[in-house]
């Protein structure tokens, strides 16, 4: 494997059903998308995906909705398990860690922002911001200056200490008042 090599992903396919082990194994692969559905009962959500991506590189993943690019982007930290392929991270074979490594790798090495707000309501902007860097156990002096820091570089310092309800509110009315300006 070339040392650049930082995430390498071969043959990832991810079948959504109640017996996918089995279904793959016998699956014919020259079989369409919908034939596998009428045939099997089960959804192909990620189909034969192959792929490296570099240190330093910027790698996207692109399609129509409903194409599998979350299902695929799940299956690298296996938040969803692929049914067969395998991921290799720093030439580790993410696909056979153990529950242990695998919260260390997506504590420390891993990490993915949802299409979706997830953030929690009864803390504040800047709180939301440490809480990746409190649960991996960063001393609240690190995770202050961090979280600050993410702010200041977001420009969005003077929101720190506001729960995400009311910021949003007032950004949603902002971007409102400043499309019907341009309209
Ligand atoms: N838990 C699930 N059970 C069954 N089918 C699923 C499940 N999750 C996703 N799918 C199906 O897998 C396929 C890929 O879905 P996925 O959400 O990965 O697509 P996407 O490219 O991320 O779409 P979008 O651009 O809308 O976010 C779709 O057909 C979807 O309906
Ligand atoms: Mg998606």
């Amino acid at each position: 494997m070339n040392k650049d090599q930082k995430i390498t992903c071969s043959n990832i396919w991810k079948l959504f059903g109640p017996d996918e082990k089995r279904v793959i194994k016998e699956l014919d692969k020259s079989l369409s998308i919908k034939e596998v559905q009428e045939k099997t009962g089960h959804v192909v959500a990620v189909r034969d995906v192959s792929f490296s991506i570099q240190k330093g590189e910027t790698f996207v993943v692109m399609g129509l909705s409903g194409s599998g690019k979350s299902t695929l982007v799940r299956c690298i930290s296996r938040l969803i398990e692929p049914t067969s392929g395998t991921v290799k991270m720093d030439d580790v074979d993410v696909t056979k860690m153990s529950s242990r490594d695998l919260l260390e790798l997506r504590r420390n090495k891993m990490s993915m922002v949802f299409q979706h707000f997830g953030l929690f309501p009864h803390r504040t902007v800047l709180e939301n911001i440490g809480y990746g860097l409190e649960v991996r156990g960063t001393k609240k002096d690190e995770r202050l200056e961090k979280s600050m820091q993410v702010l200041k570089n977001g420009r969005i310092r003077g929101l720190a200490q506001q729960l995400p309800a009311r910021t949003f509110r007032r950004y949603a009315t902002k971007s409102r008042s400043s499309k019907s300006a341009c309209s």
